[in-house]
């Protein structure tokens, strides 16, 4: 575990699955916030990770947020947003402070917004005019090119390629290595997966995962 200064405010972790690894790095070279522990979900195994404690379950939550204001919703999302959606409106409610964590090797232009609880990993560039809403996850190596509008509790994995103006809709996926042709819409709740090249406007809930493959 790094030496961090004990003056940092602490973050608690909501999730402890493999992608909590990629936050508590991400929060490391972040720098702003000192780990308080990780959440698991209720019935899970308490070991640590990366050197840091599990402190507690989901049935927790409440007690841990008298001790801990700050949190990130540290759980994945592939198939489905709606388990990083609940928990991240369960913090709101327990009024935790969702800050944006961004690793100090992503680049996010000062024209660029970033809404709160969003991750941005190492080697992400988020450009001048892009905004990206709360709760995302902007993975390793992914590109939000400029003036490109991502909504709430998105997930835009590792090495995906938002060209401009592109938009995407709440709650979609867009998988690793994707790319989107600039200014294409992609809806709310859509699944592309991982090595596609989307050309053409996705409706709401739809999914594209092999070539000329929509569902
Ligand atoms: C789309 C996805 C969710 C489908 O998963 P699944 O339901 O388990 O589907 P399967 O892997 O069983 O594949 C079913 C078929 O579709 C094909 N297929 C699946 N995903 C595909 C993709 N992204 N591109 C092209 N073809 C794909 C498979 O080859 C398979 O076809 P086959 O019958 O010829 O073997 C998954 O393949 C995917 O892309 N996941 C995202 C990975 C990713 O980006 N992770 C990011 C981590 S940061």
């Amino acid at each position: 575990m790094m030496h961090e200064a004990i003056d940092k405010p602490a973050i608690l972790l909501i999730g402890s699955g493999g992608h909590s690894h990629a936050c508590i790095d991400a929060i490391e070279q972040d720098g702003r916030f000192r780990i308080f522990g990780l959440v698991c979900s209720d019935g899970e195994d308490h070991a640590d990770r990366l050197g840091y404690a599990v402190v507690g379950s989901d049935a927790h939550l409440p007690a841990l947020a008298l001790k801990c204001r700050n949190a990130i919703i540290a759980v994945g999302q592939i198939r489905s947003p709606e388990p990083r959606m609940r928990l991240f409106m369960q913090a709101q409610n327990l009024g935790l402070g969702l800050p944006a964590i961004v690793s100090g090797r992503a680049y996010v232009s000062p024209h660029a917004r970033l809404g709160p609880g969003t991750l941005v990993m190492h080697g992400a560039i988020i450009n001048a005019g892009a905004i990206v809403g709360s709760n995302c996850i902007v993975n390793s190596n992914a590109l939000i090119e400029h003036d490109a509008q991502v909504g709430d509790h998105c997930h835009i994995a590792t090495g995906a390629i938002l060209n401009g103006g592109v938009q995407v809709g709440t709650g979609s996926f867009i998988g690793s290595g994707s790319v989107v042709r600039e200014g294409v819409r992609i809806g709310s709740c859509c699944l592309v997966g991982m090595g596609q090249s989307v050309r053409h406007p996705m409706t709401d809930h739809e999914h594209q995962w092999a070539k000329d493959r929509r569902l």
